[in-house]
């Protein structure tokens, strides 16, 4: 099959004809419809993961997807061939990646059914990113009637997060470098939208006496920690241990791992089900084009960058 791979340690990724992958026991393969584009990719393609994770080459990148489940291993539960899933490939080892014909994933943790009202380009935007933002909610408590500062709001992750924190009573200042970021941050239920060109002026603007917590998805964390109250707290999807976080004397540090599970996947869709929480696709590429979405993800965008598998 046709996938976006890297051959051997050191390589950059190019497409590469791999083995079909079998699902093992507890897991499925998908025929994948779209995947889309993390940074988790793009640290793998450059060689950031290797102390963190077994690499099994050939490695094919991607971990966020959605298709249609086209085989069942053994010992699975509650899927069946030909069900529209989403889902991401959430194994010890990386190796069958989503940028491919095919892949597999966990069943139990990693896959669920796809909401109907999404196209394949949402469906794909939804597992990874989606439970790194609700593991950032969760970092961050109860978050009603608190200011949450949330930097680098534009992207997937931030964008599922204003909507999950502002539903659940946050007052959210997102930031977005466009008008047209911040107008769609203000739709999804932000209270402020603020530039981050003078991050620290445009926050005082609003929050005159501070944010109760900040979430640090892009920026430079020690340039918008004095923001945050003593006793606060300063999320970081990019930080991950607490001794690489600023002013930890004051502030509570919270390393996140994006990490999917059956519960969070099927609150995630429920949310979609429901009407309450939407998913921002910025652009969609043709799979020949994989190495444009990866070198435009990070760059003023708006919701996620999703790559169609033909
Ligand atoms: N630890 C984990 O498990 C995990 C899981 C998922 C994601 N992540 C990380 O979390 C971050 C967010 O993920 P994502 O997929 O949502 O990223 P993304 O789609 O690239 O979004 C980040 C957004 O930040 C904005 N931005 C760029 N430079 C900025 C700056 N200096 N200050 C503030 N905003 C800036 C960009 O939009 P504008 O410039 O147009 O505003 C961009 O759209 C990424 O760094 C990703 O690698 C980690």
């Amino acid at each position: 099959m046709r996938a976006y791979a890297v051959a051997s340690a050191g390589e950059p990724p190019a497409h590469h004809d791999v083995d079909i992958p079998e699902p093992d026991a507890g897991e499925v393969r998908v025929r994948v419809a779209a995947a889309s584009v993390n940074g988790f990719d793009i640290a793998v393609a450059a060689g950031y993961m290797a102390n963190f994770f077994e690499h099994r080459y050939p490695l094919v990148l991607g971990r966020e997807f959605a298709g249609v489940v086209d085989a069942v291993g053994p010992d699975v539960e509650g899927f069946e061939v030909g069900d529209r899933v989403l889902g991401v490939v959430s194994k010890p080892h990386l190796q069958e990646g989503a940028f491919a014909e095919y892949t597999t994933a966990v069943a139990d943790s990693g896959v669920v059914a796809a909401p109907d009202a999404l196209t394949d380009a949402a469906a794909a935007s939804l597992g990874h990113t989606g439970s790194t933002a609700l593991s950032i909610l969760a970092a961050l408590g109860d978050v009603e009637g608190k200011k949450i500062l949330v930097v680098g709001a534009t992207g997937g992750v931030g964008t599922l997060l204003t909507q999950l924190a502002a539903a659940e009573g946050g007052e959210v200042i997102a930031t977005g470098r466009t008008d047209e970021g911040r107008q769609l941050l203000l739709e999804l239920g932000a209270t402020h939208a603020v530039d981050y060109a003078d991050l620290v002026a445009a926050v005082r603007a609003v929050a005159p006496d501070g944010v109760d917590a900040a979430v640090h998805l892009h920026g430079n964390p020690t340039e918008f920690a004095p923001l945050v109250k003593d006793g606060g707290t300063i999320v970081s999807t990019l930080l991950y241990a607490p001794e690489m976080f600023p002013d930890a004397d004051r502030i509570t540090p919270a390393p996140i791992a994006g990490y999917p599970t059956g519960d969070a996947l099927r609150r995630l869709t429920g949310l979609v089900d429901d009407g309450s929480l939407r998913v921002i696709v910025d652009r969609e590429h043709a799979f020949d084009d994989v190495a444009d979405a990866f070198a435009a993800y990070g760059h003023e965008t708006i919701g996620n960058i999703v790559v169609i598998i033909d």
